[in-house]
């Protein structure tokens, strides 16, 4: 694009910005509900809701809390909700099989969902960390985080989720592989319809903290995660992770972090103009509404501004914690 412009005076940029009617005229970018997912985190019991206190705002959701939250969440508007699971810990050790079984935390959360409010989009997560007695995605030998048999255990964990109604998958785990096993495997199992979003530009980031608390990973987490996700100086990097998973049949891509990553966010539309998504991940909402807290910024405004940012950088969608803050201000 070459814009064409006069020269000052016969150009005054500030004409088209004079009023909010001008302004609204002329805005290129529009937020609105349809652009939400809204993560939850889920735990066991009745009638709680847990919060967070890394996550102001934000609690673990027993499942008959979660169908009330996610009936106003549907109410509001919001097309998707996406499950994590704060698993107990006597359920948690190295082989993980919890993660498949087809009665855990997630798949009920899955089947209560469904039955209850069958418009609304249920996403998951396909990653070991909530299961695994070390906190991370893939199984753990000799201290390495061995690929192959991890993919093998993320796709009876997809099969599970598709069993149990998951419209979309969500592999976040950065195994190599796993976009192509897993569709493989559902196209088998007659999973034609079911819909994955790869966690394709993921980065070895210091913004999940809060999540790791809310899932109980954290604290187990021995190491880090940087022979699996990005290093965060890459970039030529991400676009060969999203090619490579959208041949291997994802249908929609994430880049994650979200607003430290935005250059990526771009580059990724630009080449490939697929369904692209961020994850505006746990410790960019708790910076956001800890300075508000604090009365250093005005948190509404910052949830807007950051939330727009992602569609200016050519997202179609953005994974937020303040999904229903922003469709009940939306709503008026
Ligand atoms: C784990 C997973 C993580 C997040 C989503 N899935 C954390 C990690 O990779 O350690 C982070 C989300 C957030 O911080 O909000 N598979």
């Amino acid at each position: 694009m070459q814009p064409i412009q006069a020269a000052f005076p016969a150009t005054r940029h500030r004409r088209n910005r004079r009023s909010a009617a001008l302004r609204a005229l002329t805005r290129e970018n529009e937020l609105s509900v349809n652009n939400l997912i809204w993560p939850v985190f889920i735990r066991e019991g009745q009638g709680i809701e847990e919060p967070i206190a890394s996550l102001p705002g934000v609690s673990r959701l027993s499942l008959d809390r979660l169908l009330v939250r996610a009936e106003e969440a549907a109410a509001l508007g919001i097309p998707a909700i996406c499950l994590f699971p704060y698993t107990d810990p006597d359920l948690r050790n190295e082989t993980c099989e919890e993660a498949w079984s087809p009665d855990n935390l997630t798949n009920r959360a899955i089947r209560a969902l469904k039955a209850a409010l069958p418009e609304l989009a249920v996403m998951t997560d396909i990653a070991l960390d909530p299961y695994n007695a070390n906190g991370h995605d893939g199984f753990v030998r000799d201290g390495i985080i061995v690929n192959d048999e991890t993919v093998e255990a993320l796709v009876k964990m997809a099969l599970a989720q598709a069993d149990a109604g998951a419209d979309i998958l969500g592999p976040s785990d950065m195994m190599d592989g796993r976009i192509g096993a897993i569709r493989q495997a559902l196209e088998a199992a007659g999973h034609k319809d079911v819909a994955i979003m790869s966690y394709a530009a993921k980065y070895a980031s210091a913004f999940y903290g809060p999540f790791r608390d809310a899932v109980g990973a954290g604290s187990r987490l021995v190491g880090d995660k940087k022979t699996y996700q990005m290093d965060p100086a890459n970039s030529d990097e991400a676009i060969r992770l999203v090619a490579r998973d959208l041949a291997e049949g994802a249908d929609m891509v994430m880049v994650k972090p979200g607003l430290p990553y935005l250059d990526i966010c771009h580059r990724v539309k630009e080449a490939f103009g697929a369904p692209t998504f961020a994850y505006q991940v746990s410790g960019e909402y708790a910076m956001i509404q800890a300075a508000a807290q604090n009365g250093w910024i005005d948190g509404e405004k910052a949830m807007l501004e950051s939330l727009m940012a992602f569609r200016r950088a050519g997202c179609d969608a953005i994974l937020t914690y303040f999904a229903p803050a922003l469709a009940r201000l939306l709503r008026g």
